[in-house]
């Protein structure tokens, strides 16, 4: 049986009220889902052993029902319910318990939530397969690790270096990265994403899903620009009125992460803004998740 035929058999045994998701995300581009469901499950398996369908599967199930109720919750106030980073911080990124269900989570919906699955296939495309032979990346809030660990798998020669301010993800990253064998092209290191110096050497810096986490997403951007060299290309994806409890910045429209990419000396390529193919009924917020391909400017004017 091939991963991607235990997986569906494991979502229509286990959870049948996911199923319909699952398989719209895999009616939308079944030979990638099934070639995603080969390539990262395949690792999970390797990372955790046995039961590793069963881990992520329901850690994945557990996510979005969480992500469905904050969202019920933000519709019915009208904002997000946290505001403090560092409150989010001890209650999820710090709470191994809580964090490593909700890396495992995560790094399904990559490929099990269909608007997800658009971003991973804009996210190959257009930017990992423009990556020079050897180029040196590096990825802020990697989480789980899967996106970096996707790049470094199609790029043979490339490097990266990973920065998260969650133990769990050091751990996760690092046990996929093994899995993946590809550890020894990938380091990680426990550090708060905010405070890196403007090296300004980078070939590529991947950030997916940090920015509406911080109470300061300019100084983000900032901090992509000085990572990068002049013409050095960045991967970023943020969150638009979708709540988690997790989420801070309140970002309502695409205009306002592009201004904080341009703001930052950042020029903006090519961008995606996908929603999910169903929402709560009646709902006045469109949950979108946006992925901008950037690249550092190179001249005072574009
Ligand atoms: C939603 S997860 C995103 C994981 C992964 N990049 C993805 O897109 O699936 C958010 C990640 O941001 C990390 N994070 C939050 N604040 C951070 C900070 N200031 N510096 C570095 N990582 C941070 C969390 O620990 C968590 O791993």
């Amino acid at each position: 049986m091939t991963v991607a035929a235990e997986l569906l058999a494991y979502v229509k045994a286990r959870h049948p009220r996911s199923w319909r998701g699952v398989e719209e995300a895999r009616a939308l581009d079944t030979a990638r889902f099934d070639a995603y469901a080969e390539l990262l499950l395949g690792w999970a398996i390797r990372a955790l052993g046995d039961g590793a369908i069963a881990r992520t599967v329901d850690a994945f199930v557990h996510f979005t029902s969480d992500v469905n109720l904050a969202q019920g919750r933000y519709e019915a106030d009208g904002r997000y319910e946290s505001s403090s980073y560092r409150e989010v911080y001890e209650a999820v990124y710090a709470d191994r318990a809580t964090m490593d269900d909700y890396l495992w989570g995560v790094y399904l919906t990559n490929f099990l939530w269909v608007h997800h699955l658009e971003i991973s296939a804009f996210y190959e495309a257009r930017f990992v397969a423009r990556l020079p032979e050897r180029a040196r990346l590096v990825e802020l809030a990697p989480g789980h690790g899967g996106w970096g660990l996707l790049a470094l798998h199609r790029r043979p020669g490339a490097t990266l270096a990973g920065f998260d301010i969650s133990p769990s993800s050091i751990d996760i990253a690092r046990s996929l990265a093994r899995a993946a064998g590809l550890a020894d092209r990938a380091s990680y290191e426990l550090r708060d994403a905010l405070t890196l110096p403007a090296a300004g050497d980078a070939d590529a810096c991947i950030c997916n899903f940090l920015v509406e986490h911080l109470e300061t997403p300019a100084r983000l951007f900032e901090v992509i620009a000085g990572a990068l060299a002049p013409g050095g290309r960045a991967f970023v994806s943020g969150a638009l009125t979708a709540a988690q409890v997790d989420h801070i910045h309140e970002f309502r429209r695409e205009s306002e992460l592009v201004l904080l990419a341009e703001q930052a000396g950042l020029r903006v390529l090519e961008t995606l803004s996908v929603g999910p193919a169903r929402t709560l009924p009646g709902a006045r917020h469109l949950p979108r998740s946006m992925s901008l391909l950037l690249q550092r400017r190179t001249r005072e004017h574009w």
